[in-house]
């Protein structure tokens, strides 16, 4: 899979007891948004701290971008962006001096960072908010700045952990929107969510269930998977969900 942005190959992830992750195989091509739905606790965040070489592998393989995961993580460290599920913003900076933090972090010039928080200050609707202190802000302005940060440095590969928690449906849309624009200029993207009908808007879907890969496909694929194991038609991706979780053996 040259061309895969993200690679997991039978990633496993123990801790002590338990198998939070338990032989996950997975790409995601350039340019593709792939979403990861499952329960609480399915193991959608350890998954996606393997891929980005945040948790060492227990076994298998995590490629970004080609390279191997956590060993060659400083070859990518600038082309890649994370958003964690606990966001990274600090408190007690303000809104510019965040996004001049995380821009300097990835070795950005001054003026390279000026330009760019402004882009994304217009972008994100907190242009007039820059010298507000983060503590300040609401949810949704802390998850745009989080967000924000996230893209100084115009990653390539995005891993966006429930970017969309706790938004209003507005806000979760422009968030979309903002995905698709990223997807539609090359970068690839790989967005957890327990919104199950944001789904729709990937190219394609894994669900994850108690550390697997339980299903993974085209929405519409997924659907007529769900059709045939419930017997009846099923249009949306919420029943989807509520059929995999319902299944033992998924797709696979
Ligand atoms: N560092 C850790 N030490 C011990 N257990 C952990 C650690 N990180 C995760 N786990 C456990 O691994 C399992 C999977 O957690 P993970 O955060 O990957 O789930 P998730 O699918 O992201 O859940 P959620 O949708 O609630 O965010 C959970 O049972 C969790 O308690
Ligand atoms: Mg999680």
């Amino acid at each position: 899979m040259a061309d895969a942005a993200f690679e997991g190959r039978t990633l496993v992830k123990v801790f002590g007891e338990l198998r939070a992750v338990g032989g996950i195989t997975v790409a995601v091509q350039r340019g593709e948004i792939y979403g990861l739905v499952g329960p609480s606790g399915a193991g959608k965040t350890t998954l996606i701290r393997m891929l980005c070489g945040l948790t060492t592998p227990t076994s298998g393989e995590a490629r970004l971008l080609g390279h191997l995961m956590p060993k060659e993580r400083r070859a990518v460290e600038d082309r890649f962006g994370y958003m964690p599920q606990e966001r990274a913003v600090y408190r007690d900076l303000s809104v510019g001096e965040n996004l001049l933090f995380f821009g300097r972090i990835y070795g950005m010039s001054r003026p390279a960072v000026a330009r760019r928080t402004r882009e994304l200050l217009t972008l994100m609707r907190l242009a007039d908010r820059a010298k507000q202190l983060s503590a300040h802000l609401s949810g949704g302005e802390k998850q745009r700045l989080s967000l924000a940060c996230t893209l100084i440095h115009e990653p390539d590969a995005l891993l966006l952990d429930e970017p969309t928690i706790g938004l209003d449906p507005a806000l979760r849309l422009e968030f979309w929107d903002h995905f698709r624009t990223l997807a539609a200029t090359g970068r690839t993207l790989l967005v957890s969510t327990h919104y199950v009908h944001e789904a729709e808007r990937c190219g394609r879907v894994g669900l994850v269930q108690r550390g697997r890969l339980a299903a993974e496909g085209a929405p519409p694929d997924l659907k007529a998977w769900a059709s045939t194991a419930s017997g009846g038609p099923v249009s949306d991706m919420e029943d989807v969900f509520l059929i995999l979780c319902r299944s033992e053996g998924g797709l696979r």
